[in-house]
């Protein structure tokens, strides 16, 4: 929001955030800027809004727009465009990559439960999500001056590891394991799950958690496996996580926390299982000890909530997990919040929805055959490798590093456009076209501004004589990424800065289709404007967690 239209409306009487609620940007520039109504103002004034208007008009002080008037019951606000490109351009080239920053979050720390895939299982479609979207949110706070912490906690605890070692036990040998992991830890899974070994599954789990020797040998080389292969993934993706945790880590603290509920009052026993009674809440029951002792998902997550509190003194504690999932995170933080702990409220589920496949089914097999993130990842590489032949000749290296960048940008960017909580398409053909509202879009439009401004040098001294119509509406956009910025960080939405970036990149293009930079008369200022959007964008696309490049 523009500070000169809040310092002119400051006659209203009007508090600043009254004013900002208050204002709009009307999508048609002949209404201005800026359009301020007033109808609220009826009221204590005891005029109509159109007389309102009028007489505010005469009276608003009118520094730093090029006019400003009233039509019916709206005031209409036009900035003075060479002041405004003016200061824009200048702030952009001064700040950098801090433009579009702010100090809000200092002093705080937020942490982020993200990706958390689980142990001897594929790395899942719905594990691919969290690990964009988090990230994503990680690098908006950290934007805000927060100091952010990725958590990625590992399902490596749980009754299915007792199905996997009798499947291990019954069907299994480590040669083969070893040559196709993930896919026989898959098979491994699907037999120990058959009704007839229900029991000893059980009673494998129960010896995993009182630290026999075998179960333990077998759960730790199952782990050590998957993670050689989640880390492969992470690697291409280019994500790091601050801390690596998982739910065995808070085997032994459970023990304390089931006395801790007892003690507290919130344990009930029931057929011999103990729960926490959530039906006054509408939440149901909350399982805590199954009637073998063997604790539960939401056991350990209370656990690893209140170590965490102590641990990183956190302002907030975002989950970034699907919504199939909403039912156990409202129990976790009703029974936190029933412990005492007012903390409870600052614990968020950020949802996210499903992938899907182009028939609208849940997207996770393909002809009945479970999809790996390692042949997506490498499909899209493949895919971007082809469309890079099209237009240069690269040495093998240079070839499967774009390659890699422009698939990150696809997957990245194909998903983060589509608001987080709704279920979306997952459209490899479509997320790596060049053109339209995708990643390599992006991509490419930056590497446009960028081999222009190779060509030539940027001096900081230009003049403004003129600002035409495409300049102004890019000059504009430009301006607008701060609040941008704030808003996707309050409603934890990476996809208001997908949009806001796809916005810029549109009026960028229209402005070089129309607007000769390069040997123009307003050569120096609209090569600050060129600068300026490579700036910006490049800005947006690193809070999407999206890599840039200097070719396409
Ligand atoms: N491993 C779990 C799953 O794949 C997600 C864990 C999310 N984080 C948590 N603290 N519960 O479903």
């Amino acid at each position: 929001m523009s500070a000169s239209v809040i310092n002119a409306l400051k006659l209203t009487g009007l508090s600043e955030e009254e004013i900002e609620k208050l204002i709009e940007r009307p999508k048609d520039q002949t209404h201005g800027d800026f359009a301020f109504p007033c109808f609220t103002l009826a009221k204590t004034m005891k005029k109509s809004p159109v007389h309102i208007a009028q007489d505010l008009v005469k009276r608003i002080d009118k520094d730093g727009f090029e006019k400003v008037e009233a039509v019916g019951p709206y005031i209409n606000f036009f900035l003075d465009s060479k002041k405004l490109a003016n200061n824009i351009l200048n702030k952009i080239m001064k700040e950098k990559k801090k433009y579009g920053s702010n100090s809000s979050g200092k002093g705080k720390t937020i942490v982020i439960d993200m990706s958390s895939p689980n142990i001897a299982k594929p790395f899942g479609i719905g594990h691919l999500r969290s690990t964009i979207i988090g990230n994503s949110i990680s690098e908006i706070k950290k934007f805000e001056s927060y100091k952010t912490v990725k958590i990625n906690y590992l399902g490596d605890w749980g009754t299915q590891f007792g199905k996997m070692i009798v499947g291990y036990k019954k069907f299994g040998n480590e040669k083969d394991l070893r040559k196709d992991p993930i896919k026989y830890m898959l098979q491994l899974y699907v037999e120990g799950n058959k009704e007839e070994y229900e029991q000893e599954a059980r009673d494998w789990f129960r010896k995993l958690e009182d630290g026999n020797k075998e179960a333990t040998r077998l759960w730790k080389m199952f782990k050590e496996i998957s993670l050689k292969n989640f880390n492969a993934i992470y690697k291409k993706l280019g994500v790091e996580f601050d801390v690596i945790s998982g739910e065995s880590l808070y085997n032994k603290k459970m023990d304390k926390l089931v006395i801790e509920l007892e003690k507290k009052g919130l344990l009930e026993r029931n057929d011999g299982a103990l729960i926490v009674d959530l039906n006054k809440e509408g939440l149901g029951v909350a399982l805590i000890k199954k009637t073998d002792g063997a604790t539960l998902y939401i056991t350990r997550d209370l656990a690893v909530a209140i170590d965490r509190c102590n641990n990183y003194k956190f302002s907030q504690m975002l989950y970034e997990v699907g919504q199939e999932q909403k039912l156990h995170f409202k129990q976790l933080f009703t029974i936190l919040d029933k412990m005492g702990y007012t903390w409870a409220k600052n614990c968020v589920h950020v949802e996210h929805g499903l992938y899907l496949d182009q028939d609208g089914k849940k997207f996770s097999t393909r002809k009945g055959k479970t999809v790996l993130m390692e042949e997506i990842l490498e499909e899209t590489i493949e895919l971007a490798k082809s469309e890079i032949k099209k237009r240069d000749n690269l040495e093998e290296n240079e070839l499967n590093e774009r390659a890699r960048k422009i698939a990150i940008a696809s997957i990245f960017y194909g998903d983060l456009k589509n608001h987080r909580a709704y279920d979306m398409v997952f459209d490899l053909e479509r997320f790596i076209s060049f053109e339209g509202d995708t990643g390599p879009y992006l991509l490419y439009s930056l590497a446009r501004a960028n081999s222009m401004l190779e060509k030539v040098k940027i001096s900081k001294n230009f003049k403004i004589t003129s600002v035409d119509n495409y300049e102004r509406k890019l000059i504009n956009e430009l301006s607008n990424f701060p609040e941008i910025v704030v808003s996707a960080s309050k409603e934890l939405s990476p996809s208001s800065i997908a949009h806001y970036a796809y916005n810029l990149a549109q009026k960028f293009n229209e402005f070089y289709h129309s607007c000769q930079v390069i040997g123009s008369k307003e050569e120096k200022f609209r090569l600050a404007i060129v600068k300026s959007f490579a700036q910006v964008l490049q800005n947006a696309l690193h809070l999407l967690g999206i890599p840039t490049l200097k070719k396409m």
